[in-house]
Protein backbone atom coordinates (compact mmCIF):
# COMPACT_ATOMS: atom_id res chain seq x y z
CA UNK A 1 0.00 0.00 0.00
CA UNK A 2 0.89 3.76 -0.34
CA UNK A 3 0.67 5.02 3.17
CA UNK A 4 0.94 8.81 4.27
CA UNK A 5 1.70 9.60 7.92
CA UNK A 6 0.40 13.08 9.05
CA UNK A 7 3.06 14.36 11.54
CA UNK A 8 4.95 17.79 12.80
CA UNK A 9 7.80 15.66 14.13
CA UNK A 10 9.43 13.16 11.49
CA UNK A 11 12.27 12.49 13.65
CA UNK A 12 10.60 12.13 16.56
CA UNK A 13 10.72 8.62 17.77
CA UNK A 14 7.02 7.18 17.06
CA UNK A 15 6.72 8.28 13.63
CA UNK A 16 10.32 6.98 12.72
CA UNK A 17 9.43 3.49 14.06
CA UNK A 18 6.14 3.86 11.93
CA UNK A 19 7.73 4.94 8.97
CA UNK A 20 10.63 1.94 9.26
CA UNK A 21 7.86 -0.81 10.10
CA UNK A 22 5.86 0.31 6.94
CA UNK A 23 9.29 0.49 4.65
CA UNK A 24 10.37 -2.60 6.04
CA UNK A 25 7.42 -4.48 5.29
CA UNK A 26 7.44 -3.33 1.57
CA UNK A 27 4.93 -0.63 1.95
CA UNK A 28 5.62 2.98 0.13
CA UNK A 29 5.40 5.70 3.19
CA UNK A 30 5.92 9.08 3.44
CA UNK A 31 5.77 11.38 6.16
CA UNK A 32 3.69 14.90 5.53
CA UNK A 33 3.69 17.93 7.63
CA UNK A 34 -0.26 18.08 8.40
CA UNK A 35 0.18 21.54 8.22
CA UNK A 36 1.65 21.85 4.67
CA UNK A 37 -1.71 20.75 3.39
CA UNK A 38 -4.51 23.13 1.06
CA UNK A 39 -8.37 21.51 1.35
CA UNK A 40 -9.30 22.14 -1.76
CA UNK A 41 -13.10 22.09 -2.66
CA UNK A 42 -13.21 24.09 -5.85
CA UNK A 43 -12.88 21.11 -7.75
CA UNK A 44 -16.00 18.77 -8.78
CA UNK A 45 -14.86 16.42 -6.62
CA UNK A 46 -12.96 16.70 -2.87
CA UNK A 47 -9.32 17.53 -3.36
CA UNK A 48 -6.22 18.00 -1.56
CA UNK A 49 -2.70 20.21 -2.09
CA UNK A 50 0.22 19.67 -0.38
CA UNK A 51 3.12 22.21 -0.47
CA UNK A 52 0.73 23.62 -2.99
CA UNK A 53 0.99 20.99 -5.96
CA UNK A 54 -1.86 18.27 -5.74
CA UNK A 55 -1.42 15.31 -3.36
CA UNK A 56 -0.86 12.28 -5.77
CA UNK A 57 -3.09 9.34 -4.87
CA UNK A 58 -2.59 7.27 -1.67
CA UNK A 59 -4.09 3.89 0.06
CA UNK A 60 -4.69 5.22 3.53
CA UNK A 61 -3.32 7.78 6.14
CA UNK A 62 -2.27 7.45 9.56
CA UNK A 63 -2.95 11.04 11.36
CA UNK A 64 -0.59 11.81 14.53
CA UNK A 65 -2.35 14.80 14.84
CA UNK A 66 -0.52 17.24 17.79
CA UNK A 67 -2.90 19.07 20.49
CA UNK A 68 -1.96 22.45 19.11
CA UNK A 69 -3.29 21.13 15.26
CA UNK A 70 -6.50 19.94 16.11
CA UNK A 71 -8.87 22.19 14.13
CA UNK A 72 -6.80 22.37 11.03
CA UNK A 73 -5.49 18.86 11.39
CA UNK A 74 -9.36 17.04 12.36
CA UNK A 75 -9.92 19.15 8.25
CA UNK A 76 -7.53 17.65 6.87
CA UNK A 77 -8.26 14.11 7.78
CA UNK A 78 -11.73 14.63 7.12
CA UNK A 79 -10.81 15.84 3.44
CA UNK A 80 -9.01 11.92 3.19
CA UNK A 81 -12.40 10.77 4.36
CA UNK A 82 -14.45 12.43 1.54
CA UNK A 83 -11.80 10.99 -1.07
CA UNK A 84 -12.75 7.66 0.60
CA UNK A 85 -8.70 7.15 1.67
CA UNK A 86 -8.58 5.14 4.39
CA UNK A 87 -7.81 6.23 8.11
CA UNK A 88 -7.79 3.98 11.49
CA UNK A 89 -8.91 7.10 13.39
CA UNK A 90 -11.55 8.94 12.03
CA UNK A 91 -11.59 12.93 12.03
CA UNK A 92 -14.41 12.77 14.76
CA UNK A 93 -12.66 10.58 16.53
CA UNK A 94 -9.48 12.73 17.21
CA UNK A 95 -11.70 15.85 17.68
CA UNK A 96 -13.37 14.22 20.33
CA UNK A 97 -10.91 12.74 22.62
CA UNK A 98 -9.19 15.46 22.61
CA UNK A 99 -11.63 17.28 24.40
CA UNK A 100 -12.19 15.43 28.09
CA UNK A 101 -15.40 16.71 28.36
CA UNK A 102 -16.93 15.31 24.97
CA UNK A 103 -14.82 12.20 25.05
CA UNK A 104 -16.58 11.38 28.86
CA UNK A 105 -20.24 12.57 27.20
CA UNK A 106 -19.80 10.08 24.91
CA UNK A 107 -18.83 7.34 26.44
CA UNK A 108 -20.93 7.52 29.63
CA UNK A 109 -24.24 5.89 27.70
CA UNK A 110 -22.34 2.63 26.89
CA UNK A 111 -21.43 1.15 30.39
CA UNK A 112 -18.05 1.87 30.54
CA UNK A 113 -16.27 2.62 33.85
CA UNK A 114 -15.36 6.16 34.23
CA UNK A 115 -14.22 7.75 37.48
CA UNK A 116 -17.57 10.32 38.54
CA UNK A 117 -16.89 13.52 36.61
CA UNK A 118 -19.39 16.83 35.96
CA UNK A 119 -19.12 20.13 35.03
CA UNK A 120 -20.45 23.18 36.01
CA UNK A 121 -20.33 26.87 35.28
CA UNK A 122 -21.63 28.64 37.97
CA UNK A 123 -19.99 29.18 41.43
CA UNK A 124 -23.07 28.75 42.94
CA UNK A 125 -22.45 25.05 41.43
CA UNK A 126 -19.72 24.29 42.35
CA UNK A 127 -19.66 22.77 46.18
CA UNK A 128 -22.77 20.43 45.00
CA UNK A 129 -20.83 19.43 42.18
CA UNK A 130 -17.27 18.47 44.30
CA UNK A 131 -19.72 16.93 46.75
CA UNK A 132 -21.49 15.02 44.11
CA UNK A 133 -18.43 13.64 42.87
CA UNK A 134 -17.84 12.46 46.66
CA UNK A 135 -16.24 15.12 48.26
CA UNK A 136 -12.07 16.52 48.17
CA UNK A 137 -9.49 15.28 47.49
CA UNK A 138 -10.99 15.92 44.46
CA UNK A 139 -9.37 16.20 40.73
CA UNK A 140 -9.67 19.41 38.78
CA UNK A 141 -8.83 19.22 35.00
CA UNK A 142 -8.84 21.26 31.96
CA UNK A 143 -10.70 19.78 29.25
CA UNK A 144 -7.70 20.10 26.81
CA UNK A 145 -4.74 19.57 28.97
CA UNK A 146 -2.40 16.64 27.83
CA UNK A 147 0.72 15.01 29.72
CA UNK A 148 -0.49 15.99 33.10
CA UNK A 149 -0.65 19.58 32.60
CA UNK A 150 -3.70 21.00 33.52
CA UNK A 151 -4.45 18.06 36.02
CA UNK A 152 -4.51 19.32 39.53
CA UNK A 153 -5.43 17.76 42.78
CA UNK A 154 -7.50 19.65 45.45
CA UNK A 155 -7.09 18.23 49.41
CA UNK A 156 -9.94 20.63 50.11
CA UNK A 157 -13.16 21.89 49.08
CA UNK A 158 -12.14 25.21 49.97
CA UNK A 159 -8.64 25.01 47.85
CA UNK A 160 -10.96 23.54 44.90
CA UNK A 161 -13.03 26.34 45.06
CA UNK A 162 -10.11 28.99 44.70
CA UNK A 163 -8.68 26.83 42.06
CA UNK A 164 -11.83 26.26 39.64
CA UNK A 165 -12.55 30.13 39.96
CA UNK A 166 -9.32 31.39 39.27
CA UNK A 167 -9.21 28.83 35.82
CA UNK A 168 -12.96 30.00 35.16
CA UNK A 169 -11.67 33.88 35.35
CA UNK A 170 -8.73 33.25 33.05
CA UNK A 171 -11.62 31.82 30.69
CA UNK A 172 -10.65 28.01 30.93
CA UNK A 173 -13.28 25.44 31.68
CA UNK A 174 -12.94 22.62 34.28
CA UNK A 175 -14.00 19.01 34.73
CA UNK A 176 -14.75 17.79 38.70
CA UNK A 177 -13.73 14.39 38.87
CA UNK A 178 -13.38 11.84 41.97
CA UNK A 179 -9.67 11.13 42.94
CA UNK A 180 -9.66 7.47 42.82
CA UNK A 181 -7.18 6.67 45.58
CA UNK A 182 -7.13 3.20 45.61
CA UNK A 183 -4.88 3.83 42.19
CA UNK A 184 -2.43 4.91 44.18
CA UNK A 185 -0.54 6.89 41.61
CA UNK A 186 -0.66 4.12 38.86
CA UNK A 187 -2.56 3.77 35.92
CA UNK A 188 -2.51 1.16 32.98
CA UNK A 189 -2.21 2.66 29.27
CA UNK A 190 -3.65 0.41 26.72
CA UNK A 191 -2.44 0.29 23.15
CA UNK A 192 -5.53 -0.56 21.31
CA UNK A 193 -5.22 -1.64 17.39
CA UNK A 194 -8.69 -2.73 15.76
CA UNK A 195 -10.20 -4.66 18.20
CA UNK A 196 -7.86 -5.63 20.50
CA UNK A 197 -4.90 -4.39 22.74
CA UNK A 198 -1.48 -5.58 21.52
CA UNK A 199 0.92 -4.08 23.86
CA UNK A 200 -0.14 -2.16 27.43
CA UNK A 201 1.92 -0.96 30.78
CA UNK A 202 1.26 0.38 34.23
CA UNK A 203 2.83 3.41 34.55
CA UNK A 204 3.79 4.37 38.09
CA UNK A 205 3.95 8.59 39.41
CA UNK A 206 7.48 9.32 40.70
CA UNK A 207 7.45 9.72 44.48
CA UNK A 208 4.20 11.30 45.57
CA UNK A 209 2.98 13.10 42.80
CA UNK A 210 -0.27 11.30 42.03
CA UNK A 211 -0.20 11.78 37.77
CA UNK A 212 1.51 8.81 36.30
CA UNK A 213 2.13 10.10 32.95
CA UNK A 214 5.58 9.98 31.60
CA UNK A 215 6.51 13.67 31.11
CA UNK A 216 5.82 14.03 34.92
CA UNK A 217 8.38 11.44 36.09
CA UNK A 218 6.56 8.33 36.06
CA UNK A 219 8.50 5.08 35.40
CA UNK A 220 6.45 2.05 33.21
CA UNK A 221 6.58 -1.30 33.92
CA UNK A 222 5.05 -4.36 30.77
CA UNK A 223 1.98 -5.97 32.77
CA UNK A 224 -0.28 -8.61 31.70
CA UNK A 225 -3.99 -6.67 31.06
CA UNK A 226 -6.88 -8.06 33.09
CA UNK A 227 -9.31 -9.22 30.48
CA UNK A 228 -12.06 -7.02 31.84
CA UNK A 229 -9.35 -3.75 31.57
CA UNK A 230 -8.89 -5.04 27.59
CA UNK A 231 -12.64 -5.03 27.10
CA UNK A 232 -13.08 -1.65 28.96
CA UNK A 233 -9.95 -0.76 26.40
CA UNK A 234 -11.17 -1.61 22.96
CA UNK A 235 -14.76 -0.70 23.79
CA UNK A 236 -13.44 3.07 24.65
CA UNK A 237 -11.77 2.79 21.44
CA UNK A 238 -14.22 1.94 19.13
CA UNK A 239 -16.97 4.11 20.46
CA UNK A 240 -14.69 7.20 20.30
CA UNK A 241 -14.32 5.78 16.59
CA UNK A 242 -10.31 5.30 17.01
CA UNK A 243 -8.91 1.84 15.50
CA UNK A 244 -5.35 3.19 17.00
CA UNK A 245 -5.28 4.30 20.68
CA UNK A 246 -3.92 4.53 23.81
CA UNK A 247 -6.69 4.04 26.49
CA UNK A 248 -5.66 5.39 30.14
CA UNK A 249 -6.98 3.57 32.88
CA UNK A 250 -7.36 3.57 36.66
CA UNK A 251 -7.61 0.65 38.30
CA UNK A 252 -10.70 1.14 40.52
CA UNK A 253 -11.78 -0.57 43.20
CA UNK A 254 -15.14 -1.99 41.08
CA UNK A 255 -12.54 -2.18 38.06
CA UNK A 256 -10.93 -0.22 34.85
CA UNK A 257 -12.02 3.52 35.28
CA UNK A 258 -11.49 4.65 31.65
CA UNK A 259 -9.89 8.41 32.56
CA UNK A 260 -8.99 9.39 28.85
CA UNK A 261 -8.47 7.35 25.02
CA UNK A 262 -5.34 9.16 23.25
CA UNK A 263 -5.86 9.07 18.74
CA UNK A 264 -1.95 9.51 18.83
CA UNK A 265 -0.64 7.54 21.65
CA UNK A 266 3.23 8.25 21.65
CA UNK A 267 5.24 4.85 21.55
CA UNK A 268 8.44 5.15 22.78
CA UNK A 269 7.54 4.34 26.50
CA UNK A 270 4.99 1.06 25.67
CA UNK A 271 7.49 -0.51 23.12
CA UNK A 272 10.56 0.39 25.50
CA UNK A 273 8.53 -1.13 28.32
CA UNK A 274 7.07 -4.13 26.74
CA UNK A 275 10.10 -4.75 23.96
CA UNK A 276 7.11 -5.69 21.60
CA UNK A 277 6.93 -4.24 18.04
CA UNK A 278 3.57 -2.11 18.68
CA UNK A 279 4.42 -0.13 15.44
CA UNK A 280 4.14 -2.96 13.10
CA UNK A 281 1.20 -4.03 15.01
CA UNK A 282 -0.15 -0.53 13.63
CA UNK A 283 0.76 -0.80 10.12
CA UNK A 284 -0.48 -4.27 9.75
CA UNK A 285 -3.53 -3.18 10.64
CA UNK A 286 -3.50 -0.74 8.40
CA UNK A 287 -3.10 -3.27 5.32
CA UNK A 288 -5.35 -5.32 6.49
CA UNK A 289 -8.18 -2.62 6.67
CA UNK A 290 -7.11 -0.21 3.22
CA UNK A 291 -10.32 -1.57 1.47
CA UNK A 292 -12.70 -0.07 4.46
CA UNK A 293 -12.51 3.83 4.35
CA UNK A 294 -14.50 5.32 6.77
CA UNK A 295 -18.35 5.91 6.12
CA UNK A 296 -20.67 8.92 7.62
CA UNK A 297 -23.54 5.74 8.19
CA UNK A 298 -26.13 7.95 9.32
CA UNK A 299 -25.26 10.74 6.56
CA UNK A 300 -25.51 8.13 3.58
CA UNK A 301 -28.25 6.27 5.05
CA UNK A 302 -30.35 9.64 5.51
CA UNK A 303 -30.61 10.69 2.17
CA UNK A 304 -33.49 8.50 0.51
CA UNK A 305 -36.51 11.16 1.70
CA UNK A 306 -38.71 9.58 4.46
CA UNK A 307 -35.90 7.03 5.22
CA UNK A 308 -33.36 6.81 8.55
CA UNK A 309 -31.92 5.64 11.28
CA UNK A 310 -33.07 4.98 14.68
CA UNK A 311 -32.93 3.14 17.78
CA UNK A 312 -36.33 1.25 18.94
CA UNK A 313 -36.38 0.23 22.70
CA UNK A 314 -38.00 -3.08 23.67
CA UNK A 315 -39.91 -2.21 26.63
CA UNK A 316 -41.21 -4.37 29.21
CA UNK A 317 -44.82 -3.71 27.75
CA UNK A 318 -44.21 -4.02 24.06
CA UNK A 319 -45.60 -6.86 22.22
CA UNK A 320 -42.32 -7.49 20.97
CA UNK A 321 -40.85 -9.71 24.29
CA UNK A 322 -40.61 -12.86 23.25
CA UNK A 323 -41.20 -12.61 19.87
CA UNK A 324 -38.48 -14.18 17.28
CA UNK A 325 -36.95 -10.95 15.01
CA UNK A 326 -38.31 -12.31 11.73
CA UNK A 327 -42.14 -12.49 13.22
CA UNK A 328 -41.68 -9.27 14.53
CA UNK A 329 -43.24 -7.48 11.55
CA UNK A 330 -40.32 -5.23 10.87
CA UNK A 331 -40.16 -6.01 7.93
CA UNK A 332 -42.87 -6.21 6.44
CA UNK A 333 -43.08 -2.47 8.29
CA UNK A 334 -40.12 -1.49 5.69
CA UNK A 335 -37.54 -1.56 8.51
CA UNK A 336 -34.31 -3.21 8.63
CA UNK A 337 -32.47 -4.26 12.51
CA UNK A 338 -28.94 -3.47 11.88
CA UNK A 339 -27.70 -4.19 15.27
CA UNK A 340 -29.67 -5.57 18.55
CA UNK A 341 -28.38 -4.00 21.52
CA UNK A 342 -28.69 -6.47 24.66
CA UNK A 343 -26.89 -5.18 27.90
CA UNK A 344 -23.36 -4.00 26.83
CA UNK A 345 -22.72 -6.98 23.98
CA UNK A 346 -24.03 -5.76 20.24
CA UNK A 347 -25.06 -8.65 17.22
CA UNK A 348 -24.09 -7.40 14.54
CA UNK A 349 -26.40 -8.25 11.84
CA UNK A 350 -29.24 -10.09 14.14
CA UNK A 351 -30.70 -12.74 12.51
CA UNK A 352 -34.68 -13.81 12.28
CA UNK A 353 -34.43 -16.46 14.53
CA UNK A 354 -33.11 -13.85 17.74
CA UNK A 355 -36.06 -13.69 20.52
CA UNK A 356 -35.83 -10.27 21.80
CA UNK A 357 -36.07 -9.52 25.41
CA UNK A 358 -37.38 -6.22 27.33
CA UNK A 359 -34.54 -3.78 27.50
CA UNK A 360 -33.46 -4.79 23.90
CA UNK A 361 -32.35 -1.84 21.74
CA UNK A 362 -32.12 -2.16 18.07
CA UNK A 363 -30.72 0.07 16.18
CA UNK A 364 -32.96 0.24 12.49
CA UNK A 365 -33.12 1.52 8.82
CA UNK A 366 -35.90 1.72 7.52
CA UNK A 367 -39.35 3.73 6.92
CA UNK A 368 -39.42 6.81 9.80
CA UNK A 369 -43.09 7.01 9.72
CA UNK A 370 -43.35 3.37 10.87
CA UNK A 371 -40.43 3.55 13.11
CA UNK A 372 -41.65 6.77 14.75
CA UNK A 373 -45.01 4.50 15.84
CA UNK A 374 -43.06 2.58 17.75
CA UNK A 375 -40.90 4.70 19.86
CA UNK A 376 -43.15 5.39 22.47
CA UNK A 377 -43.68 8.87 24.70
CA UNK A 378 -41.95 10.68 22.27
CA UNK A 379 -43.41 14.32 21.93
CA UNK A 380 -44.62 14.45 18.68
CA UNK A 381 -43.86 17.16 16.49
CA UNK A 382 -47.02 19.21 15.07
CA UNK A 383 -46.65 19.83 11.44
CA UNK A 384 -48.06 23.44 10.86
CA UNK A 385 -46.39 26.49 12.87
CA UNK A 386 -49.24 27.71 15.20
CA UNK A 387 -49.58 31.55 15.40
CA UNK A 388 -47.77 33.78 17.59
CA UNK A 389 -49.82 34.20 20.44
CA UNK A 390 -51.86 37.40 21.95
CA UNK A 391 -49.59 37.59 25.09
CA UNK A 392 -46.36 35.68 24.21
CA UNK A 393 -44.28 36.15 27.43
CA UNK A 394 -46.91 35.59 30.41
CA UNK A 395 -45.95 34.49 33.91
CA UNK A 396 -46.03 30.69 34.56
CA UNK A 397 -46.68 28.83 37.83
CA UNK A 398 -43.06 27.74 39.20
CA UNK A 399 -42.89 23.89 38.92
N1 LIG B 1 -9.63 10.96 38.81
C1 LIG B 1 -8.35 10.63 39.02
N2 LIG B 1 -7.97 9.95 40.14
C2 LIG B 1 -6.68 9.61 40.34
N3 LIG B 1 -5.68 9.92 39.49
C3 LIG B 1 -5.98 10.60 38.36
C4 LIG B 1 -7.33 10.99 38.07
N4 LIG B 1 -7.34 11.64 36.89
C5 LIG B 1 -6.06 11.68 36.46
N5 LIG B 1 -5.22 11.06 37.32
C6 LIG B 1 -3.76 10.92 37.16
O1 LIG B 1 -3.30 12.03 36.39
C7 LIG B 1 -2.76 11.60 35.14
C8 LIG B 1 -3.13 12.57 34.03
O2 LIG B 1 -4.53 12.62 33.84
P1 LIG B 1 -5.20 12.56 32.40
O3 LIG B 1 -6.66 12.75 32.56
O4 LIG B 1 -4.78 11.33 31.67
O5 LIG B 1 -4.61 13.88 31.69
P2 LIG B 1 -3.49 14.06 30.57
O6 LIG B 1 -4.25 14.22 29.29
O7 LIG B 1 -2.80 15.32 30.96
O8 LIG B 1 -2.62 12.84 30.57
C9 LIG B 1 -3.31 10.21 34.94
O9 LIG B 1 -2.44 9.43 34.14
C10 LIG B 1 -3.42 9.68 36.37
O10 LIG B 1 -2.18 9.18 36.83
MG1 LIG C 1 -3.33 10.85 30.13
Amino acid sequence: MKLAILSRAPRSYSTQRLRTAAADRGHTVKVLNTLRFGIDLSGEEPDLQFRGKRLSTYDAILPRVGNSVTYFGTAVVRQFEQMDVYTPSTSWGIANSRDKLRATQILSRHNIGMPPTTFVRDRADVIPAIERVGGAPVVIKLLEGTQGIGVILAPTVKVAEAVIETLQSTKQNVLIQRFVKESKGRDIRALVVGDRVVAAMRRVAKGDEFRSNVHRGGSVEAVDLDPEFEKAAVRSAQIMGLRVAGVDMLEGADGPQVMEVNSSPGLEGIETATKLDVAGAIIDYIDNQVAFPEIDVRQRLTVSTGYGVAEIAVLEASDLVGKALGDSGLRERDITALTLHRGTSVIPNPNGRHVLEAGDRLLCFGKLEEMRSMIPSRRRRTRKVKRLPEEPIHDVPQT
